[in-house]
């Protein structure tokens, strides 16, 4: 690990509003992005493609250390993950394989195989890392660690309007249901479970814009570790 790159860390609960955000910290900074959960996601797909039940940690193991998997962008600049060249960037968004990755996250030993590759994404200039234990397990010496909370009726309805804008359907209860269980089973797994860092600084944007929270965490950034700005407005 390249401990000489400045690494942010973002974590926090599913649509507290973390991948918005550090995505554009990212873009702001010229910095790497890593979007953890999109790796464990990309696991869970990958299993479900194969018929590999989600809790055989032989397997599931196996299949991390041979996973194939590229993170890009696309010729628009989004985000875009290949498995075996395949894009699977869209089917990675359902709450099914939301859910699946939590179960497969919830495996000490899936977790420790993927550890690597997320290590590897610290590459200069910097990295603005997502999840649920950047700055707990994966990049405890990160000079700068957010915790993003809101509450879960906020989360619920930002997760229903991005999965409607996905063009998925869901009705807003059984969404609260499902974010509420992956919340518990993140929150009470033995092995990294979602919490703050005892060095982070916990910001609840319940009521805060994408803006609001981007400009606190700049701040503390250019604290830090020092840094650039320029002007960006976005909805949640
Ligand atoms: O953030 P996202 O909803 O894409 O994450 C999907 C699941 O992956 C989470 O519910 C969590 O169980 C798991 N995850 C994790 N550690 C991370 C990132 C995600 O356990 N660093």
């Amino acid at each position: 690990m390249n401990q000489a790159v400045p690494v942010v860390t973002i974590d926090g609960p599913g649509g507290s509003g973390k991948g918005t955000i550090s995505r554009l910290l990212a873009k702001k900074l010229g910095w790497h992005w890593l979007d953890s959960g999109a790796i464990y996601r990309v696991l869970a797909l990958a299993a479900l493609n194969e018929n590999i039940s989600l809790d055989d940690a032989d397997a599931l193991v196996s299949l991390a250390n041979n996973l194939d998997v590229v993170f890009q962008e696309n010729e628009r600049g989004e985000p875009q993950v290949l498995l075996k060249a395949v894009d699977v960037t869209t089917d990675l968004r359902t709450e099914t394989c939301g859910d699946a990755a939590s179960q497969v996250a919830a495996i000490p030993a899936v977790r420790k195989a993927l550890l690597a590759r997320q290590q590897n994404f610290r590459q200069p200039p910097g990295l603005v890392a997502d999840g649920r234990d950047m700055g707990t397990v994966v990049f405890p010496d990160a000079p700068v660690k957010i915790f993003l909370t809101a509450c879960l009726e906020e989360r619920v309805k930002r997760r229903h309007k991005q999965l409607k804008e996905q063009g998925f359907e869901f009705s807003i209860d059984a969404l609260f249901h499902e974010m509420a269980a992956r919340d518990k089973r993140d929150a009470e797994r033995a092995v990294a479970p979602l919490q703050a860092a005892e060095d982070a600084e916990v910001l609840d944007c319940s009521y805060l814009s994408i803006d609001e929270v981007v400009d606190k965490v700049m701040t503390l950034i250019e604290k830090k570790v020092g840094g650039t700005r320029s002007k960006a407005h976005t909805e949640f």
